[in-house]
């Protein structure tokens, strides 16, 4: 079946919104750099790197689909934030954001009868929801320690631990 023009477009957006996000967590990860604060810039690190995995992703299936990859200018992102907690508020309100991006993707694909794009698509959601939880659970423990300085430094080391999984390597 000929690839849909109508797919391809939104599927073009969203790897546009997906390097942007990959953007924001990586200037969010030097912001944490600047501030010592290396656990915390490793977690944003590796969700900079996953960013730009689901934005590859969709380049392949794309290419795959016989359409045409169009990639476009980011727009800016900020520099920096009010405090960590900000930063993580901000980053789940951003996640949200993706997530209703997806479904309207997902949206998209179904009503253009595309059946393995909306399956494609369903990796994706599953992904959503488990970003926004470990975004929340970040949130609620920077709630409960307050920014408190020693506690902040056992969050950091917790967060130091987090390793970069390839999303391109896992089936889709
Ligand atoms: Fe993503
Ligand atoms: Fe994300």
């Amino acid at each position: 079946m000929k690839f849909n023009k109508k797919v391809e477009d939104v599927l073009n957006k969203q790897i546009n919104a997906e390097f942007w996000s990959s953007f924001l967590y990586l200037s969010m990860s030097s912001w944490f750099e600047t501030k010592g604060l290396k656990g915390f810039a490793n977690w944003m690190r590796v969700q900079y790197l996953e960013e730009t995995t689901h934005a590859i992703k969709l380049t392949d299936y794309i290419i795959a689909r016989g359409g045409q990859v169009k990639l476009a200018a980011l727009d800016k992102v900020p520099l920096e934030w009010k405090s960590i907690t900000d930063s993580f508020e901000e980053t789940y309100k951003h996640e949200c954001k993706v997530t209703e991006m997806i479904s309207n993707c997902y949206e998209v694909a179904f009503a253009e009868r595309d059946h393995a794009t909306a399956n494609m698509l369903q990796w994706f959601i599953n992904e959503q929801t488990e970003e926004e939880q470990n975004v929340i659970n970040i949130i609620d423990q920077l709630k409960l320690i307050g920014e408190n300085g020693q506690a902040i430094y056992l969050l950091d080391k917790e967060l130091a631990t987090r390793v970069f999984v390839d999303a391109t390597k896992t089936a889709v």
